[in-house]
């Protein structure tokens, strides 16, 4: 069995357990909004139920946070009229073709996905790990193919993700003919963003990403406590760019190469001190969220628009998935009574 359509379908989704930051934006916010006007097709998931995967005794938090990343994705530009948003858990039919696709993958397979594991030593699982929270890649596999997609934006932390859903993707058409399309990853050209510790990731539990809607202040006193060169003491010492987390988000953020180029050899010389180059990047990050902040803002006045947006978006979404649905019965041979 084909596919449905061929032609390219986009998805991306968050999980609601937070507001998002800068590492978002630059990782995959960035890029849905680009791909947007470059597909016809485009989703947009809120993925509540993979947040309920490590959040079981905590629903308020993932329930308050459902309005949040809408709101920030609407803020950077995602748009309703391009994009259809979605809920995850109002989507049945991704739980059921979960089921399915939970018996192609082994235990062994589960534990072995670097993001999984990575994820699970963050939380301080160990064995006491929830099943569905091991389990939530196959479950990813069903939020991306249960509409037909088959190009997704994502962060480098998700690579792993999606190639174990490629060979979900592989089993099942083996198994019971070709039923699903293969999974391309879109990576952005800046895929992971470096916390303003210096730490690898910046991530809101880690408490060290700037957030899509903090205060002026709020973005000043964290890039103000940016780690940079401890070696550069005085202004007139010679400083390290590499590995200095000022230089690493003015290149990412600064629209002025040549300037930070500039920059850069001077603080390598010597003579230019640390809260210069801040300030700099202050100017540069609010450049970039003050109309991000604006519309956050407006938006976040009507709760109830919001709320239609993603109701009517997943009643739309529902008929695909009820189609793709009908198609797995058929191909795993359970469609007794159609
Ligand atoms: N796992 C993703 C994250 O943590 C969120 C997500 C859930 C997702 N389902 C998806 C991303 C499907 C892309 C496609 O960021």
């Amino acid at each position: 069995m084909k596919a449905a359509k061929d032609e390219d379908i986009v998805l991306t989704g968050d999980r609601p357990t937070g507001k998002l930051h800068l590492g978002h934006y630059i990782g995959s916010m960035q890029s849905r909004v680009r791909l947007q006007d470059e597909y016809a097709k485009c989703f947009y998931m809120i993925a509540d139920v993979q947040a309920l995967t490590d959040n079981a005794n905590n629903p308020e938090k993932v329930h308050k946070n459902v309005v949040e990343v809408a709101l920030d994705n609407l803020a950077v530009g995602l748009d309703p009229n391009k994009t259809t948003f979605f809920i995850q858990s109002q989507i049945p039919e991704i739980a059921e073709l979960t089921i399915f696709f939970l018996n192609l993958v082994t235990l062994a397979r589960l534990k072995r996905n670097p993001t999984v594991k990575n994820e699970m030593k963050q939380k301080g699982f160990g064995e006491n790990v929830p099943a569905g929270f091991l389990a939530y890649p196959i479950s990813q596999a069903a939020d991306i193919l249960f509409c037909n997609s088959n190009i997704i934006p994502v962060g480098e932390d998700q690579l792993p993700v999606i190639e174990q859903d490629n060979e979900i993707v592989a089993k099942f058409n083996a198994t019971y003919g070709e039923t699903f399309r293969k999974i391309k990853p879109i990576l952005s050209t800046t895929p992971r963003l470096v916390g303003i510790d210096g730490n690898a990731k910046a991530s809101k539990s880690l408490g060290n990403a700037i957030l899509l809607d903090d205060s002026p202040e709020e973005v000043k006193r964290k890039v103000m406590m940016m780690y940079t060169d401890p070696n550069h003491v005085h202004a007139s010492d010679p400083g390290k760019v590499k590995g200095n987390v000022v230089f690493t988000y003015l290149d990412t953020f600064d629209p002025d190469k040549a300037g930070v180029e500039k920059l850069k050899q001077q603080y390598k010389r010597g003579g230019l001190g640390d809260v210069e180059i801040k300030k700099r990047l202050i100017t540069v990050l609010e450049n970039l969220l003050l109309p991000i902040r604006t519309k956050r803002q407006a938006l976040a006045r009507n709760p109830e628009a919001i709320m239609e947006i993603l109701r009517e978006g997943t009643e739309r979404t529902r008929k695909i998935a009820k189609e793709t649905m009908a198609r797995v019965r058929k191909a795993v041979k359970i469609d007794y009574f159609s």
